[in-house]
């Protein structure tokens, strides 16, 4: 079929869906999507968490897709999608590694390219310089510590907020605390923005969860609420959390890529507050009534060193947690999920073995036991 007979069709087939008011909204949606055009997108990466998502959704949507990634993570996932290997990271002159090698990338086009394994600027140049050109839109997964600071005190954050820097942007290191991880992210983006004039999306998640998340640190909650009893309640009942289902996220992103959104996304939930007595009598409603909540202070938790979302899931004490904006994600559509269902689907991946590994976050129950009970005595 002819380019000119191709678009006829299509617009001939969109102007009847529009002009049908007697087809159901679903049915509509459904014909919408088949003639929607169809991309041919790049993920470099594609195999661990947000990747997995990304892919997932595109697929649904049907478009075309293929990934970029070294074939060590998951290699057998996706066996359908046209697979390139390669290795994006350059060589640190003081510790021997494998070459850069993106060769796979060159000569080749597409519509668009997710870029969800970037942590050095370096690494985003180096693509960018044989995909500029070659590629119409650029999604960049950055995050949310671009930003200077996401305590309350400066709240709302939102995609103006001052961001984070570091003195040397090629730094080849992310630092002994991970404390230049946020300003890397920050060269990343202005990068590809620079590669992409107008063309280039910085999506900016918090903390991403759900079904796969290699973390532990959400996952933790739905394992605690299955296992029921009485279980610590971290800091104030009326705390605001935000973090994202990672299948929203995903699908989200796919749309940014149709819609051709460019410019910073902060990538948080949710379309109303949700505090963290919501969130628990949540999960207990939705896996365990045999759940029992002792609520045990910011103050006490920080004396005993407990840490924000690591030791302790979906917890920042109250005077530093801050807000982030997501209107701008809204208005670009970005959908939520209701939370028990992210508890609910986590839970069973919890059940079916959590890919069958130690526990990277989480309080232990020896642990908990103990600080509960530590807790009672001091009152
Ligand atoms: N998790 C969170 O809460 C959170 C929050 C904010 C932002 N983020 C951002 O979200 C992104 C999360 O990504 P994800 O890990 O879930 O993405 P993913 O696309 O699912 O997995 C990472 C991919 O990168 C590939 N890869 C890793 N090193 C590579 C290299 N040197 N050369 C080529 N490919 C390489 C891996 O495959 P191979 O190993 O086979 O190469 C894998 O396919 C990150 O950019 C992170 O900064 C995460």
């Amino acid at each position: 079929m002819r380019p000119t007979e191709t678009r006829r069709s299509f617009l001939g087939a969109a102007a009847a869906i529009a002009a049908a008011p007697l087809v159901p909204a679903v049915a509509r949606q459904r014909l919408a999507a088949t003639f929607r055009a169809k991309k041919k997108i790049l993920i470099l990466g594609g195999t661990q968490f947000l990747g997995p998502a990304i892919v997932r959704a595109a697929l649904a949507q049907g478009h075309e897709l293929t990934l970029f990634n070294r074939g060590k993570t998951n290699p057998g996932l996706f066996p359908e999608v046209e697979k390139l290997q390669g290795q994006r990271r350059r060589p640190r002159a003081d510790r021997p590694g494998p070459a850069q090698d993106l060769t796979a990338l060159q000569g080749r086009k597409w519509d668009a390219v997710v870029d969800t394994s970037a942590y050095f600027t370096g690494e985003v140049e180096d693509v960018c310089k044989i995909l500029a050109g070659n590629v119409g839109h650029y999604t960049f997964i950055s995050s949310l510590s671009v930003y200077k600071t996401l305590e309350v005190d400066a709240t709302p954050v939102d995609e103006q907020s001052p961001l984070a820097e570091c003195a040397d942007k090629y730094v080849q290191t992310m630092g002994k605390n991970f404390e230049f991880y946020g300003a890397l992210k920050r060269y990343c983006e202005e990068t590809a923005a620079a590669a992409f004039p107008g063309a280039a999306a910085l999506v900016r998640p918090g903390y991403i969860v759900g079904p796969e998340d290699p973390t532990d640190r959400f996952t933790y909650w739905p394992a605690r609420f299955l296992r029921g009893g009485e279980c610590l309640a971290p800091g104030d009942m009326d705390n605001d959390l935000q973090f994202i289902d990672v299948r929203d996220l995903g699908a989200w992103i796919v749309k940014l890529i149709e819609d051709s959104v460019s410019g910073p996304l902060n990538a948080v939930g949710f379309e109303n507050t949700i505090t963290t007595a919501e969130f628990l009598h949540t999960g207990k409603g939705t896996l365990n009534h045999g759940c029992n909540f002792t609520w045990v202070s910011d103050a006490f938790l920080e004396e005993n060193g407990v840490s924000s979302w690591q030791e302790m899931g979906c917890w920042t004490p109250k005077a530093k947690n801050g807000h982030s904006s997501n209107a701008r994600a809204i208005a670009t559509g970005l959908k939520f999920r209701p939370i028990a269902e992210t508890i609910r689907d986590t839970a069973a991946w919890v059940q079916s073995g959590r890919g069958d590994r130690e526990w990277g976050a989480g309080m232990k129950a020896e642990r908990e036991a103990e600080l509960l009970a530590k807790w009672q005595a001091k009152k």
